[in-house]
């Protein structure tokens, strides 16, 4: 078990500004801001590194394109990903740019030392030499004879480049034995081990020696030892890891996070070489520590094919977030597919899934919870007496769950820790269908009231503990609902462990996730036209989603300044509610009381004219007539209606 006082430094790959953030970006930021807020749940000090790759041809040919200079489109174009990170509530704690005089000053020194440095095989590592290739400007790499297809990079349109020129080398064979060795042996460990296997096949193909500068770029980091050349942009984007913690200017900093955390670099498969061999040689060569963790996640396509511009299939994760919100965002793009494995974005799924787990399975739970404590505890918080086996059993569901997202979270998985929350959730959601509090209010059976609710909002906290790193801003929404003024205080190991421990008082003011009713929004310009299902057809699994239950009306009246408006009471197999309806042009007020009715009774609680609706009722209308619908003969309410 890794040891949690250890600190760990979780990094992404800084990315190209010739673009703007995509969801593929946003995944991987979302998914290191998620490990280093576990981290800290769990009590592990943690470091989260991101930021922009500014130099090389391509940014100098865009930037040229658009009659800018390479500086002001990189200051705007940085700026874009930074605000959708904070828009997305990416907690960083440094945004690192290549073009900070720091990093700039870091990459010096470390071509410096580069430069001295002499290889396990005595030679210098740094050496000069003429190279001719065919170069992608897209990639930013030559292209070897093998990889190209009919003379054109496999992966970007525009034709490569024949370069020729004198460059500077990095003796990457010198090093190649100690690399194979250290991944072979796990000492840097790549996951999942489909991409350790594929990194192992490149030393058994042959690698060649790199070249570290180029002569024509002058856009980039001048060699300290021939400022003719300028360092090649993957020796001076690699090093960001190192200059943003203090390399050059912090050593203290430095060892804290880089000598002696545990360093883990996410990032997709498409940049794997440069960062499991070029990344570790370069950092033998410099006598520095290794990375230990490289975790290779998954790729996004969208309908099958990779998001390009080209295309017209680019998603932004500001489109989302204008309908999702940040937490619904974040959700929705780190539980699309297990971490490490590639899939199709599902857009037209997005709102059933967010309509599963974040309202019903969370929301509503928390709102029923949270409104009976209001209602007959005054907000207070409920004593738990003596415990039945049902209670115990949610006592281990949230032990377990606790359990199973530490173990989630040390593996790197993080759809699987949010699922451990989120089966915590549908355990408290079980718990209550089980204990009926409501029907323990209505027989005056208080102390058992109290204990079940007590039970229930312990459990509920824990999820929101749990949830915590997911759903950052929601999870501090729902435990202040529960009495915590401060609710950072909470998000701990303690927090993870205890029981008892909600202070209340409980108060919600409103349902902490709206359902989503409407198709997604239409896509921003530049973005994607995600598919989404007919509207007029759904799933039988999208049909029970929404739980039809026959209801007693037991009071009804008239809400004053609306005239098409009726509150009325009523009970759902003895739970007490209140919905609002637009009936009152229809029924009288009186003619309702002890009318059997169906009711949508797992609906996201909403406010209508200042009155609280939770619940709606189903009517059926042809032009301007509308009648309720109602079962044929006496049923019970609280019947099931499907
Ligand atoms: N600048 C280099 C990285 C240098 S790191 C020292 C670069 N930049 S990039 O803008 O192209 O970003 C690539 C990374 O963005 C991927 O490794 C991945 O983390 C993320 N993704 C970009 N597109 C993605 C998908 N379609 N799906 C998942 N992640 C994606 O390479």
């Amino acid at each position: 078990m890794p040891d949690t006082s250890r600190p760990i430094y979780i990094t992404t790959p800084i990315y190209y500004v010739n673009d703007r953030p995509h969801i593929g970006h946003a995944y991987t930021s979302i998914a290191a801001d998620f490990l280093a807020r576990a981290n800290r749940v769990l009590g592990r000090p943690a470091y989260f590194l991101t930021g922009t790759d500014e130099h090389g041809a391509k940014i100098a040919e865009v930037a040229a394109a658009h009659g800018v200079t390479p500086q002001v489109w990189c200051d705007q174009h940085s700026s874009y990903f930074r605000e959708v990170w904070k828009r997305l509530d990416i907690d960083f704690d440094r945004f690192i740019r290549t073009t900070d005089d720091i990093h700039v000053h870091g990459v010096s020194l470390m071509l410096e030392r580069l430069h001295k440095a002499v290889g396990p095989d005595g030679q210098p590592v740094i050496y000069e030499g003429e190279y001719s290739g065919w170069y992608c400007l897209g990639c930013e790499k030559f292209i070897t004879e093998k990889e190209l297809v009919d003379g054109h990079c496999p992966l970007h349109p525009d034709p490569p480049r024949k370069i020729t020129e004198r460059n500077y080398f990095f003796r990457l064979s010198a090093f190649l034995p100690k690399v194979e060795e250290l991944i072979a042996s796990g000492t840097i460990q790549i996951k999942p081990d489909e991409r350790r296997r594929e990194v192992m096949g490149l030393f058994k193909q042959g690698l060649e020696d790199f070249s570290i500068s180029r002569e024509k770029v002058d856009w980039g980091i001048p060699l300290p030892f021939d400022p003719s050349q300028n360092a090649y942009v993957w020796v001076d984007a690699l090093p960001n890891y190192i200059t943003a913690i203090g390399y050059a200017d912090d050593p203290s900093h430095f060892e804290r996070w880089w000598t002696h955390g545990e360093v883990v670099h996410l990032m997709a498969k498409d940049i794997l070489k440069f960062h499991a061999i070029y990344w570790p040689a370069m950092l033998l060569a410099l006598g520095e520590a290794l990375p230990e963790v490289l975790y290779i996640h998954g790729y996004f396509t969208v309908n099958g094919q990779k998001m390009s511009k080209s295309l017209r299939n680019v998603i932004d994760p500001n489109a989302i977030a204008d309908q999702f919100g940040p937490d619904g965002t974040r959700h929705l793009l780190l539980t699309q597919f297990q971490f490490g494995q590639d899939g199709d974005v599902k857009a037209e799924e997005f709102i059933r899934q967010y309509n599963a787990d974040l309202a019903n399975d969370m929301g509503n739970l928390v709102s029923r919870a949270v409104t009976l404590i209001e209602r007959h505890f005054e907000g207070h918080k409920p004593t738990i007496g003596p415990l039945e086996p049902v209670d115990e059993e949610l006592q281990r569901d949230a032990a377990q769950a606790t359990a199973r997202f530490e173990d989630a979270v040390r593996r790197i998985s993080p759809n699987e820790a949010i699922s451990a929350g989120l089966e915590l959730a549908r355990a408290a959601n079980r718990y209550m269908e089980r204990t009926a509090p409501w029907v323990l209010a209505k027989s005056g059976q208080t102390e058992r009231l109290g204990t079940v609710l007590g039970t229930t909002v312990e459990a509920i906290r824990i999820a929101a503990v749990i949830l915590s790193a997911d759903i950052p801003r929601k999870s501090r929404e729902i435990l202040r609902a529960l009495g915590f003024a401060d609710p950072d205080q909470e998000l701990t190991s303690a927090g993870l462990h205890g029981w008892g421990r909600c202070p209340g008082p409980f108060h919600l003011a409103q349902g902490v996730f709206p359902r989503m009713e409407k198709p997604a929004a239409a896509p921003a310009p530049e973005s994607a036209s995600v598919a989404t299902a007919p509207e007029n057809v759904i799933t039988i699994d999208q049909f029970f989603q929404a739980q039809l239950r026959v209801a007693r009306v037991t009071a009804a009246e008239t809400v004053p300044g609306a005239n098409r408006l009726l509150k009325l009471q009523i009970e759902i197999g003895g739970e007490p509610r209140q919905i609002v309806a637009g009936i009152a042009e229809h029924y009288k007020p009186e003619e309702l009381i002890g009318k059997s009715i169906v009711v949508v009774a797992n609906l996201q609680p909403a406010t209508i004219r200042g009155v609280t609706s939770n619940g709606m009722l189903l009517a059926a209308s042809i032009g301007k007539t509308l009648r309720l619908v109602t079962p044929d003969g006496p049923i019970d309410s609280g019947a099931k209606v499907g």
